[in-house]
């Protein structure tokens, strides 16, 4: 059995990545996978402050006491991170972004400051279609894995889609489906 942590960066949990979300959690637990979900912003997350004091208490590893406190302990025993959010501005969401530098006081809990291996998943509705539109955020995503040591398990940018509801009926929730089905 496969754990799967699932970070969503959106704002709008009725939006088009909450559908690709769902999708993804319906055929992940159809394989038999534990997924938890934290919706970032719902959250009180702060930035990261870039002290390096971090990682004394493995437990409570950052310096700020926020509800990254919730998200450490499921991220360490996580074997597949998801990252979900809209496209802003050819990127990630800065929910998502903030939530990810926070990340960082667990690799400064090992004394290599190695970063936990995990395979990663990415989540993403987008207003614009093509190669173009997608391409900074996947060479980000893809930057991203290869710096840290992070498996690829697969990502889907749905475009097309701007107003809530727009994702309806698209093949990339079937697709979202069956990548979360062949996480085992
Ligand atoms: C601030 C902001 C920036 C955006 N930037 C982009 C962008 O760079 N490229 C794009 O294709 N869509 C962009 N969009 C459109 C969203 O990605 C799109 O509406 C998406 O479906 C929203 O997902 P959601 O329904 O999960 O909130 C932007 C939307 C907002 C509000």
């Amino acid at each position: 059995m496969t754990k799967i942590l699932i970070l969503n960066g959106g704002a709008r949990l009725n939006g088009n990545t909450a559908g690709l979300i769902e999708a993804f959690i319906f055929g992940a637990e159809s394989s038999g996978n534990t997924v938890t979900r934290f919706d970032l912003d719902k959250m009180d997350i702060n930035g990261c402050k870039g002290c390096l004091c971090g990682g004394k208490d493995p437990a409570s590893p950052c310096v700020q006491k926020d509800d990254m406190l919730k998200i450490y302990p499921v991220y360490r025993e996580a074997d597949v991170l998801v990252f979900a959010g809209p496209m802003y501005y050819w990127g990630i969401t800065g929910q998502l972004k903030t939530a990810l530098d926070r990340l960082f006081a667990v690799t400064e809990s090992d004394p290599n400051w190695a970063t936990p291996r995990k395979k990663t998943v990415l989540l993403m509705a987008a207003e614009g279609t093509g190669e173009a539109n997608d391409k900074p955020v996947v060479d980000y995503y893809k930057s991203l894995t290869n710096f840290l040591g992070w498996e690829d398990l697969g990502y889907i940018i749905a475009g097309g889609n701007l107003r809530v509801g727009d994702i309806k009926g698209k093949p990339e929730l079937e697709q979202a489906k069956k990548l979360g089905a062949s996480i085992k």
